[in-house]
């Protein structure tokens, strides 16, 4: 079927068109998603019983070998990962679950269990974090749910998951390096890996419908660049984590726009791409100036850390 640039595509035509696609992505993503098991990577032998039920230590601060902040990325972390139910649930209901795309919802969902469960075995094992304190945060966020920003339309939510498993990737990798524990940067190193191949997955179904409707979906990428929030955004303490992390170079703006955003962009050659029409070229503009805009912010941001880093190594000193 060709169609005319002109020609702007229903949310189940690009579902319908879009579906071989998950298909043959699919068929390319089985083989290279190498099969791996959450249990080979805990320390389990570390662990010892806790107080409660089997009468053993309660945790203490003193147990955890991690510094603050790769405590509050690990709970940050974990706490998007355990969210997967909702997840699941908007991608359902949005992709549906015929077809192609059914096997690619349940699929990612299964990739996904995988990461949560290794990340809380991990943190319990070694008495990381406080466990009570990340049980109750968990009920608090699962209590909550997670309801996507772009629920209705199929482009803006393939752009979303596109930065999205990128940011998750580059999250987990950097936290990795904070622990400072080679165990816990190999188990994040693994399921980083995972992020990234869930990431191409999108990105290539989201560069599809730009060939099929591409002033749709380049309107569709702009406001999602322009509105991104991490999906954890709403976990209590989230801003506190997320300036922590930020300060530590775990998930900055400079990384946001450097390491997630341009690299998709540039994948998707969106400023090279021709024969957009009047609204499109408006999408590519405003596109273009919030990206500039993001650059001063985040030059802004790295001068103040700057500033921040030396004073607390002059006051060290
Ligand atoms: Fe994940
Ligand atoms: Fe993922």
């Amino acid at each position: 079927m060709t169609l005319s640039a002109s020609r702007r595509l229903s949310q189940t035509e690009f579902l319908l068109e879009l579906n071989p696609v998950v298909e043959a992505e699919l068929n390319r993503h089985i083989p290279v998603a190498k099969e791996w098991f959450p249990h080979e990577y805990i320390p389990w032998s570390d662990g010892r019983n806790f107080d409660g039920i089997l009468g053993g230590d309660p945790w203490l601060e003193t147990d955890s070998k991690l510094s603050d902040v790769a405590r509050s990325a690990l709970i940050i972390n974990l706490l998007t990962e355990d969210n997967l139910p909702s997840y699941h649930h908007e991608i359902a209901v949005l992709f549906g679950r015929d077809q192609a795309w059914g096997d690619w919802v349940h699929r990612w969902t299964a990739e996904e269990g995988r990461h949560g469960a290794a990340l809380r075995d991990y943190l319990t094992v070694t008495r990381a974090v406080d466990p009570v304190e990340l049980e109750q945060l968990r009920m608090a966020h699962m209590s909550q749910g997670y309801q996507s920003a772009n629920d209705e339309d199929v482009l803006r939510s393939l752009a979303y998951v596109s930065f999205q498993e990128l940011a998750t990737r580059v999250s987990h990798r950097n936290t990795g390096r904070a622990t400072g524990d080679p165990i816990a940067d190999q188990l994040l190193a693994r399921i980083a890996a995972d992020e990234n191949l869930h990431m191409i997955f999108y990105r290539n179904l989201l560069k599809a419908a730009l060939e099929l409707d591409p002033n749709q979906t380049m309107r569709a990428i702009t406001e999602v660049v322009k509105t991104f929030e991490m999906p954890g955004a709403d976990i209590p303490g989230f801003q506190r984590k997320a300036v922590q992390m930020a300060v530590d170079g775990i998930y900055d703006l400079r990384q946001h726009r450097d390491e997630v955003v341009m690299p998709v962009l540039r994948f998707w050659k969106v400023f090279d791409l021709e024969g957009l029409d009047a609204d499109g070229e408006q999408a590519r503009q405003e596109l273009s100036d919030f990206l500039d805009n993001l650059d001063v912010q985040a030059s802004r941001f790295e001068d103040k850390r700057d500033l921040l880093k030396a004073r607390m190594a002059a006051r060290k000193g």
